[in-house]
Protein backbone atom coordinates (compact mmCIF):
# COMPACT_ATOMS: atom_id res chain seq x y z
CA UNK A 1 0.00 0.00 0.00
CA UNK A 2 1.29 3.54 -1.17
CA UNK A 3 2.52 5.74 1.62
CA UNK A 4 -0.45 8.55 1.97
CA UNK A 5 1.62 11.09 2.68
CA UNK A 6 4.70 11.11 0.07
CA UNK A 7 3.77 8.26 -2.57
CA UNK A 8 0.99 9.01 -5.73
CA UNK A 9 -2.35 7.94 -4.39
CA UNK A 10 -3.60 4.87 -6.78
CA UNK A 11 -5.33 6.80 -9.56
CA UNK A 12 -9.67 5.97 -9.32
CA UNK A 13 -10.73 4.98 -13.13
CA UNK A 14 -10.15 8.28 -15.26
CA UNK A 15 -10.49 6.01 -18.41
CA UNK A 16 -13.33 3.96 -17.78
CA UNK A 17 -14.47 7.50 -16.75
CA UNK A 18 -13.92 9.41 -19.41
CA UNK A 19 -14.02 7.03 -22.54
CA UNK A 20 -13.98 7.85 -26.16
CA UNK A 21 -17.94 8.63 -25.67
CA UNK A 22 -17.76 10.47 -23.36
CA UNK A 23 -14.49 12.46 -25.15
CA UNK A 24 -15.85 13.18 -28.91
CA UNK A 25 -18.80 14.44 -26.83
CA UNK A 26 -16.86 17.13 -25.07
CA UNK A 27 -14.51 17.95 -28.09
CA UNK A 28 -17.44 17.96 -30.77
CA UNK A 29 -19.15 20.63 -28.15
CA UNK A 30 -16.02 22.56 -27.96
CA UNK A 31 -15.53 22.73 -31.55
CA UNK A 32 -19.10 23.40 -32.70
CA UNK A 33 -19.84 26.10 -29.17
CA UNK A 34 -16.34 26.66 -28.31
CA UNK A 35 -15.53 27.11 -24.46
CA UNK A 36 -18.51 26.86 -22.47
CA UNK A 37 -18.91 29.73 -19.87
CA UNK A 38 -16.72 28.38 -16.73
CA UNK A 39 -13.62 27.56 -18.39
CA UNK A 40 -14.12 31.33 -20.45
CA UNK A 41 -14.68 33.21 -17.41
CA UNK A 42 -11.30 31.29 -16.02
CA UNK A 43 -9.18 32.12 -18.78
CA UNK A 44 -10.55 36.26 -18.70
CA UNK A 45 -8.25 37.04 -15.83
CA UNK A 46 -5.63 35.98 -17.77
CA UNK A 47 -6.32 37.57 -21.29
CA UNK A 48 -7.11 40.53 -19.48
CA UNK A 49 -3.69 40.70 -17.42
CA UNK A 50 -0.85 38.98 -19.01
CA UNK A 51 1.06 40.36 -22.47
CA UNK A 52 3.26 38.05 -23.30
CA UNK A 53 3.40 34.58 -24.62
CA UNK A 54 2.85 32.50 -21.63
CA UNK A 55 3.80 28.67 -21.39
CA UNK A 56 0.92 26.72 -19.99
CA UNK A 57 0.15 24.18 -17.82
CA UNK A 58 -3.39 22.57 -18.05
CA UNK A 59 -3.04 19.72 -15.37
CA UNK A 60 -6.07 17.40 -15.97
CA UNK A 61 -6.55 19.15 -19.32
CA UNK A 62 -9.59 16.89 -20.87
CA UNK A 63 -10.54 17.29 -24.74
CA UNK A 64 -8.29 20.40 -24.52
CA UNK A 65 -10.56 22.97 -25.16
CA UNK A 66 -8.75 25.89 -22.50
CA UNK A 67 -5.05 25.41 -23.91
CA UNK A 68 -6.09 24.98 -27.47
CA UNK A 69 -8.24 28.02 -26.99
CA UNK A 70 -5.14 30.00 -25.17
CA UNK A 71 -2.97 28.95 -28.17
CA UNK A 72 -5.70 30.33 -30.95
CA UNK A 73 -6.05 33.74 -29.56
CA UNK A 74 -2.10 34.22 -29.12
CA UNK A 75 -1.43 34.08 -24.97
CA UNK A 76 0.17 31.02 -24.90
CA UNK A 77 3.27 29.99 -27.03
CA UNK A 78 3.54 26.43 -25.80
CA UNK A 79 1.30 24.38 -23.54
CA UNK A 80 1.39 21.15 -21.62
CA UNK A 81 -1.09 18.50 -21.43
CA UNK A 82 -1.26 16.02 -18.16
CA UNK A 83 -4.55 13.87 -18.24
CA UNK A 84 -5.19 10.87 -17.24
CA UNK A 85 -7.61 9.81 -19.69
CA UNK A 86 -5.80 8.35 -22.99
CA UNK A 87 -8.66 8.99 -24.57
CA UNK A 88 -9.15 12.65 -23.61
CA UNK A 89 -5.61 12.97 -24.96
CA UNK A 90 -6.60 11.80 -28.11
CA UNK A 91 -9.22 14.19 -28.36
CA UNK A 92 -7.28 17.21 -27.31
CA UNK A 93 -4.69 16.04 -30.41
CA UNK A 94 -7.42 15.54 -33.10
CA UNK A 95 -8.58 19.12 -32.16
CA UNK A 96 -4.81 20.06 -32.16
CA UNK A 97 -4.43 19.20 -35.40
CA UNK A 98 -7.98 20.82 -36.77
CA UNK A 99 -6.31 24.10 -35.74
CA UNK A 100 -2.73 23.57 -36.52
CA UNK A 101 -1.36 24.08 -33.26
CA UNK A 102 -0.39 20.49 -32.71
CA UNK A 103 3.01 20.94 -32.23
CA UNK A 104 2.93 23.67 -29.85
CA UNK A 105 1.50 21.34 -27.07
CA UNK A 106 3.28 17.93 -25.42
CA UNK A 107 0.97 15.41 -23.94
CA UNK A 108 1.73 13.72 -20.61
CA UNK A 109 -0.85 10.56 -19.97
CA UNK A 110 -1.16 9.91 -16.44
CA UNK A 111 -1.28 11.19 -12.75
CA UNK A 112 0.14 14.47 -12.44
CA UNK A 113 0.64 13.97 -8.75
CA UNK A 114 3.06 10.97 -10.29
CA UNK A 115 4.50 12.80 -13.39
CA UNK A 116 5.22 16.52 -11.60
CA UNK A 117 8.91 15.62 -11.26
CA UNK A 118 9.25 15.12 -14.78
CA UNK A 119 7.16 17.98 -15.42
CA UNK A 120 8.76 21.82 -16.21
CA UNK A 121 6.93 24.95 -14.33
CA UNK A 122 5.14 27.31 -16.22
CA UNK A 123 4.06 31.08 -16.31
CA UNK A 124 0.46 29.67 -15.93
CA UNK A 125 -1.03 26.55 -14.53
CA UNK A 126 -4.43 26.09 -15.21
CA UNK A 127 -7.62 23.38 -13.20
CA UNK A 128 -10.31 23.68 -14.62
CA UNK A 129 -12.88 20.93 -13.05
CA UNK A 130 -10.13 19.15 -12.05
CA UNK A 131 -9.63 18.82 -8.25
CA UNK A 132 -13.26 17.71 -7.99
CA UNK A 133 -12.56 14.70 -9.62
CA UNK A 134 -9.25 13.69 -6.86
CA UNK A 135 -9.71 12.55 -3.72
CA UNK A 136 -6.44 13.96 -2.06
CA UNK A 137 -6.27 17.64 -2.66
CA UNK A 138 -3.21 18.31 -0.59
CA UNK A 139 -1.49 16.03 -3.06
CA UNK A 140 -2.57 17.50 -6.76
CA UNK A 141 -2.85 21.16 -5.64
CA UNK A 142 0.26 21.05 -3.83
CA UNK A 143 1.94 19.51 -6.80
CA UNK A 144 0.19 21.69 -9.23
CA UNK A 145 0.80 25.45 -7.31
CA UNK A 146 4.63 24.13 -7.22
CA UNK A 147 4.66 24.05 -10.68
CA UNK A 148 3.44 27.80 -10.77
CA UNK A 149 5.55 30.65 -12.27
CA UNK A 150 2.91 32.94 -12.02
CA UNK A 151 -0.79 32.36 -12.17
CA UNK A 152 -2.61 29.16 -10.52
CA UNK A 153 -6.47 29.32 -12.05
CA UNK A 154 -8.77 26.86 -10.75
CA UNK A 155 -12.32 26.27 -10.98
CA UNK A 156 -14.22 23.95 -8.54
CA UNK A 157 -17.17 23.17 -6.93
CA UNK A 158 -19.02 25.99 -4.56
CA UNK A 159 -19.86 25.39 -1.19
CA UNK A 160 -23.13 25.41 -1.03
CA UNK A 161 -25.76 22.92 -0.37
CA UNK A 162 -27.34 22.76 -3.87
CA UNK A 163 -24.34 21.87 -5.19
CA UNK A 164 -22.97 18.97 -2.46
CA UNK A 165 -26.63 17.61 -3.25
CA UNK A 166 -26.18 17.94 -7.15
CA UNK A 167 -22.57 16.14 -6.61
CA UNK A 168 -23.86 13.82 -4.10
CA UNK A 169 -26.35 12.07 -6.49
CA UNK A 170 -23.91 11.75 -9.15
CA UNK A 171 -22.14 9.72 -6.70
CA UNK A 172 -24.56 8.22 -6.19
CA UNK A 173 -25.38 7.42 -10.36
CA UNK A 174 -21.96 6.45 -10.46
CA UNK A 175 -22.35 3.46 -7.19
CA UNK A 176 -25.07 2.23 -8.28
CA UNK A 177 -23.55 2.19 -12.16
CA UNK A 178 -20.99 0.02 -10.30
CA UNK A 179 -18.00 2.81 -11.34
CA UNK A 180 -14.93 3.04 -9.35
CA UNK A 181 -15.30 6.96 -9.82
CA UNK A 182 -16.44 9.59 -7.54
CA UNK A 183 -16.39 13.24 -7.36
CA UNK A 184 -15.22 15.49 -4.03
CA UNK A 185 -16.59 18.96 -3.23
CA UNK A 186 -13.35 19.81 -1.33
CA UNK A 187 -13.18 22.57 1.18
CA UNK A 188 -11.87 26.09 0.21
CA UNK A 189 -10.72 26.76 3.23
CA UNK A 190 -7.94 23.80 2.44
CA UNK A 191 -7.47 25.03 -1.12
CA UNK A 192 -6.47 28.57 -0.25
CA UNK A 193 -4.04 27.19 2.93
CA UNK A 194 -2.72 25.15 0.21
CA UNK A 195 -2.46 27.76 -2.16
CA UNK A 196 -0.63 30.35 0.89
CA UNK A 197 1.67 27.37 1.71
CA UNK A 198 3.22 27.55 -2.02
CA UNK A 199 3.50 31.11 -1.92
CA UNK A 200 0.45 32.76 -4.10
CA UNK A 201 -2.31 34.97 -3.29
CA UNK A 202 -5.53 35.16 -4.66
CA UNK A 203 -6.35 38.05 -7.13
CA UNK A 204 -8.91 36.86 -8.17
CA UNK A 205 -12.55 35.09 -7.59
CA UNK A 206 -15.95 35.26 -9.08
CA UNK A 207 -18.60 32.40 -9.29
CA UNK A 208 -20.50 30.69 -12.59
CA UNK A 209 -23.09 28.63 -11.63
CA UNK A 210 -22.15 25.46 -10.09
CA UNK A 211 -18.30 26.82 -9.98
CA UNK A 212 -15.93 28.60 -8.25
CA UNK A 213 -13.44 30.37 -9.89
CA UNK A 214 -10.18 31.63 -8.59
CA UNK A 215 -6.65 33.27 -9.87
CA UNK A 216 -3.85 33.11 -7.78
CA UNK A 217 -0.75 35.06 -8.32
CA UNK A 218 2.95 34.01 -7.08
CA UNK A 219 4.25 36.56 -4.52
CA UNK A 220 6.55 38.68 -5.88
CA UNK A 221 6.19 37.40 -9.48
CA UNK A 222 5.09 40.83 -10.35
CA UNK A 223 7.53 43.06 -9.93
CA UNK A 224 10.15 40.05 -11.44
CA UNK A 225 8.02 40.36 -14.76
C1 LIG B 1 -14.29 16.82 -15.21
S1 LIG B 1 -12.86 16.50 -16.18
C2 LIG B 1 -12.45 18.16 -16.69
C3 LIG B 1 -11.66 18.19 -17.95
C4 LIG B 1 -11.34 19.60 -18.45
N1 LIG B 1 -10.39 20.26 -17.56
C5 LIG B 1 -12.60 20.39 -18.58
O1 LIG B 1 -12.93 21.19 -17.69
O2 LIG B 1 -13.32 20.16 -19.58
C6 LIG B 1 -11.60 16.17 -14.98
C7 LIG B 1 -10.34 15.69 -15.63
O3 LIG B 1 -9.27 15.70 -14.70
C8 LIG B 1 -8.47 14.56 -14.93
N2 LIG B 1 -7.74 14.30 -13.71
C9 LIG B 1 -8.22 14.23 -12.44
N3 LIG B 1 -7.23 14.00 -11.57
C10 LIG B 1 -6.09 13.93 -12.30
C11 LIG B 1 -4.72 13.71 -11.97
N4 LIG B 1 -4.33 13.51 -10.70
N5 LIG B 1 -3.80 13.70 -12.96
C12 LIG B 1 -4.18 13.90 -14.25
N6 LIG B 1 -5.46 14.10 -14.62
C13 LIG B 1 -6.40 14.13 -13.66
C14 LIG B 1 -9.47 13.48 -15.31
O4 LIG B 1 -8.89 12.44 -16.05
C15 LIG B 1 -10.46 14.28 -16.14
O5 LIG B 1 -10.11 14.29 -17.48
Amino acid sequence: MPCTCCEPPELGDYEGMFDTEWASREADAYVRNGLETRAERLIAYLLENCSRPLHVLDVGSGAGGVHHELLRRGLAGSAVAVEASSAYIAAARQIGKRLGQESKVHYVHGDFTAAAAAVSSADAVILDRVICCYPHLGQLLGASAGKVERYLALSYPRERWWVRLAFGLFNLYLKVKRKDFRTFVHPHKEVHSIAARAGLEQVHAETEGFWQITVFERVGSRSAA
